[in-house]
C-alpha cells in the first residue's frame, strides 16, 4: 500500500465524520488561491435539463469547458452555415454562474467536416482557400464570444506520439505554419482571450519534447500563445508523479501557463498497449475488458482515491503555474470513457458516481488541497 493510501485509510478510520465535514468543502473552494477547478459539460448539464448535475456543477466548479458543442462539426456543419444554439446556452450558463469559460476547440483533425478541406469537386482546396476558411471560422466563433469566453484551445492534438507534427489535413494543405496562423487569427478576433495549445500524453518524454519545441518556436516568432493544456487522460499507473512534475516544470520554464484540461483516470484493463486518447481508435468489446459492470469493488475505489490524491498532490506543488485543473466530464455516467476505445463498458474515471454522489476519490482530492492558514 502506498503511503497516501495508508494515511487516507488511517484518517478515515480515526475520523469517520471527516467525510461529513469534507462534504461542506467544495472542489473550487478547497483549491482557491491555487488553481481553478472545472469540468467539461454536456447540453443536459448547461441547459439545466439534468437539474441534479447542473446543481453539482454550480456548487463544485468555477470553470467550465464544452465537451462537444463548440467543435467545428457542431457550430459550422456546412459551408457558411453556423449553428450557435447550443454554444450560446453553454456560454450563458458560464456567465450566469460567474465561471471562467473555456472554448474547445478551433483547429483539430477530428470532428471537422470533410468539406472544410475540399473544393466543390471533392479535391483538396488550396493553401490560401483553407487559410481563408480557417480565418473565417475563427473570427466568427471567437468573435461571437469575445470578452465572454476567456480561454480557447486554439490548436488541438497537432503532435504524434514521437513528438513530430501530425500529418493532419491542416498540415498537409497549409504546411507547418497552420498552427501559428490559427493563433494569430484567434488573437485578431479577441485580443484579450487566453490562447492554448492542447494535447494528450505530453507527460511522455518524446511527445513532450516535440511540444516544448513547438511552443518555443511559436514564442520566438511572437505568436500569441498563453498556455499549454495537458489533457490528462490517465490510468491508474501512468503517468508517474515524476513525469507530471517534469512536464509542468518544463513548460513553466518557457513562461507559459500550464493547465490540466481533460482529467480522468481509467480504472479498466488497458484495451491497447499505448497511452493515447486518439478518438479514432476502436477496440472490439470483450467481457474481460469490462470487469465491473455492476459497481466498482471497494479496493479499486480506494486505489482510485489514492491515485487522485497523488495527482492533486503533484499539481498543488505548482499552484499558480498550474492555473486550472478541469475534469473531462462531471459524473461517471456520461464519461466518454464508457465508450472509448471499447463501446459499452462501465468505467469509473471521475469524482462523482452515476447518481452524482461524491466518491472516495472526491474526498481524497479535497484532502490533498494545500492547507490554508486560518
Ligand atoms: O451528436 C451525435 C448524436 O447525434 C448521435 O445520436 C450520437 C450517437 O452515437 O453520437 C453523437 O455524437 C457523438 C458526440 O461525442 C456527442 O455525444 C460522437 O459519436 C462521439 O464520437 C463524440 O465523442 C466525443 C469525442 O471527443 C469526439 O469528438 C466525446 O464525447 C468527447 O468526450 C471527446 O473529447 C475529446 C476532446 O474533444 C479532445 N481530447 C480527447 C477527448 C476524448 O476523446
Amino acid at each position: 500500500m502506498r503511503w497516501t493510501a495508508l494515511v487516507l485509510s488511517v484518517l478515515i478510520a480515526l475520523f469517520p465524520l471527516s467525510h461529513a465535514s469534507a462534504q461542506q468543502t467544495t472542489l473550487k473552494d478547497a483549491y482557491q488561491g491555487c488553481f481553478l477547478v472545472g469540468a467539461a459539460l454536456n447540453p443536459a448539464q448547461f441547459s439545466g435539463a439534468d437539474t441534479q448535475e447542473a446543481a453539482l456543477v454550480k456548487t463544485q466548479f468555477n470553470t467550465i469547458s464544452p465537451e462537444n458543442v463548440l467543435k467545428w462539426e457542431v457550430v459550422h456543419p456546412r459551408p457558411g452555415d453556423y449553428d450557435f444554439s447550443l454554444a450560446d446556452k453553454y456560454v450563458e450558463f458560464g456567465q450566469q454562474n460567474h465561471m471562467f469559460i473555456i472554448g474547445h476547440t478551433l483547429v483539430w483533425h477530428a470532428q471537422t467536416p470533410k468539406w472544410v478541406f475540399e473544393d466543390k469537386d471533392g479535391k483538396p482546396v488550396s493553401r490560401d482557400a483553407l487559410l481563408e476558411r480557417m480565418r473565417d471560422h475563427i473570427s466568427k466563433v471567437v468573435g461571437r464570444y469575445k470578452g465572454r469566453i476567456n480561454g480557447w484551445d486554439v490548436v488541438n492534438e497537432a503532435l504524434n506520439e514521437d513528438g513530430t507534427l501530425r500529418q493532419s489535413p491542416w498540415r498537409k494543405i497549409i504546411g507547418d505554419d497552420y498552427i501559428e496562423k490559427a493563433f494569430r487569427f484567434a488573437h485578431e478576433a479577441d485580443p484579450a482571450a487566453q490562447l492554448y495549445y492542447n494535447d494528450y500524453s505530453l507527460e511522455n518524454e518524446a511527445k513532450r519534447k516535440g511540444a516544448l519545441e513547438l511552443v518555443k518556436q511559436l514564442l520566438a516568432k511572437g505568436v500569441p500563445i498563453t498556455g499549454v493544456g495537458l489533457q490528462g487522460h490517465f490510468d491508474m499507473n501512468w503517468p508517474s508523479s515524476e513525469q507530471i512534475d517534469a512536464t509542468v516544470n518544463e513548460f513553466g520554464k518557457l513562461g507559459v501557463k500550464v493547465m490540466i484540461t481533460e482529467l480522468d483516470v481509467d480504472v479498466l484493463p488497458a484495451a491497447t498497449p499505448s497511452q493515447t486518447a486518439e478518438v479514432s481508435l476502436h477496440v472490439a468489446s470483450d467481457p474481460k475488458l469490462n470487469p465491473y459492470p455492476n459497481g466498482l469493488p471497494e479496493a479499486v475505489q480506494k486505489e482510485l482515491a489514492t491515485r487522485y490524491a497523488d495527482l492533486f498532490g503533484a499539481y498543488a506543488k505548482h499552484c499558480g503555474l498550474v492555473t486550472r485543473v478541469t475534469f473531462w466530464g462531471v459524473t461517471d455516467k456520461n464519461s466518454w470513457k464508457n465508450n472509448w476505445p471499447v463501446r459499452g463498458r462501465t468505467n469509473y474515471p471521475l469524482l462523482f458516481n452515476r447518481k452524482a454522489q461524491p466518491k472516495p476519490a472526491f474526498y481524497a482530492v479535497i484532502s490533498a488541497a494545500p492547507k490554508k492558514s486560518p
